[in-house]
């Protein structure tokens, strides 16, 4: 099946052409990085301002490098959320008019859904597997038992790994994203000099915090008394990636454990990061564990993302209605529900 996929849940608009869920024949991305980065974080209104600019150029370059028209697609994913409203909401209406026009079956996928699946269009990963899904506003451990099957295992209470990174940067006067910024920093920097707390690892649950790590990072730079250096900044970096690193690990290994899980999937924007990909293949040397990510393409935003679940989806006749809305709060175990899905179920 030919699908087209929209993604524009937060400041990336994309669009992509994927064959029988597998096959990646276009994967465009805009991203507004430029446009937020002088406010320090996305800007909801710009956002939904310059999906509304991007959406329909870039379906169109999304086809023409596809080598395919509108008449050979066969089905339309879009994401339906979570996310911020006014983004989702231009792709979600820009994919239902197409579909209704061109009477094209249409079905809206959860982003994280797609993070957590993105893995399988490159490599074949046999179900059942522990997905991290570690983004800009997740860090969710979920078991996948398969497309539609998932169960949360644990969450972040507070901040997200994304967010705890962007928030730290920040505070170090670094630019917007910070994630990238602090993992380049990270590499320079020695992580000897000061320990940051590793919040929640010795509780017995799979959840986590960044908050205090955070607020922790802001105690000591405020004890520095304005006199960070270049070289103490990377410094800081290195730290407090070692220890968001160490918390995601070993948080994850302990679960893998528990649920007698032996494949691992790392998701979404933060698992571009290097130290985590090190960390985590370290692991799958040393633990009865096989480690998988995606490449950096198909971790961070992304539409190919999207074609896994819908071509499945699609597939097996499910469909989204014309009446299918944006949800900006949408948990990943209602998507399965969403097409009658039933043993999704939700552990806490
Ligand atoms: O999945 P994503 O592209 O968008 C969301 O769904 O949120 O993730 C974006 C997040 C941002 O917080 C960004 O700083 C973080 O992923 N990120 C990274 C790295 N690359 C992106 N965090 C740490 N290290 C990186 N290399
Ligand atoms: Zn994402």
């Amino acid at each position: 099946m030919l699908l087209l996929t929209i993604e524009t849940s937060c400041d990336e608009t994309a669009v992509a052409v994927v064959r029988d869920g597998r096959e990646i024949l276009s994967n465009l991305i805009i991203s507004q990085i430029d446009t937020h980065a002088r406010f320090g974080g996305v800007v909801p209104e710009l956002a939904s301002r310059q999906h509304l600019q991007a959406i329909c150029p870039l379906v169109d370059a999304a086809l023409e490098e596809a080598a395919v028209t509108l008449d050979q697609i066969e089905g339309i994913a879009v994401t339906r959320g979570p996310g911020l409203i006014g983004a989702l909401l231009v792709g979600v209406s820009y994919a239902k008019a197409l579909a209704f026009a061109r009477q094209i079956p249409l079905v809206g996928v959860h982003h994280i859904e797609g993070h957590v699946l993105a893995v399988q269009l490159e490599q074949q990963v046999p179900y059942p597997y522990l997905a991290l899904a570690v983004s800009g506003g997740h860090s969710h451990l979920f078991r996948i038992d398969g497309i539609g099957r998932y169960r949360l295992l644990g969450r972040t209470i507070d901040d997200a790994a994304g967010e705890a990174f962007d928030k730290v940067a920040k505070m170090l006067g670094l630019p917007y994203p910070g994630g990238p910024v602090i993992d380049r920093l990270a590499k320079l920097g020695d992580a000897s000099g000061v320990r940051f707390p590793r919040p929640m690892l010795k509780k017995p649950n799979f959840d986590f915090s960044f908050s205090g790590m955070k607020t922790s990072v802001l105690t000591y730079i405020e004890s520095q008394c304005g006199q960070l250096n270049e070289q103490k900044i990377a410094n800081i970096a290195a730290s407090f990636q070692e220890a968001v690193v160490d918390v995601l690990l070993q948080k994850t290994l302990r679960a893998a454990r528990d649920e007698g899980l032996t494949r691992i999937v790392v998701a979404g924007g933060v698992a571009c990061n290097s130290g985590l990909r090190q960390g985590f293949q370290a692991a799958g040397g040393t633990e009865a564990v096989d480690v998988y990510f995606p490449s950096p393409l198909l971790c961070s935003d992304n539409a190919a993302m999207l074609a896994v679940a819908a071509d499945d989806y699609l597939a097996r006749g499910a469909r989204s209605s014309a009446d299918l809305n944006a949800v900006s709060n949408w948990p990943l175990v209602e998507a399965g529900r969403h097409f009658g899905r039933d043993e999704c179920v939700i552990s806490q």
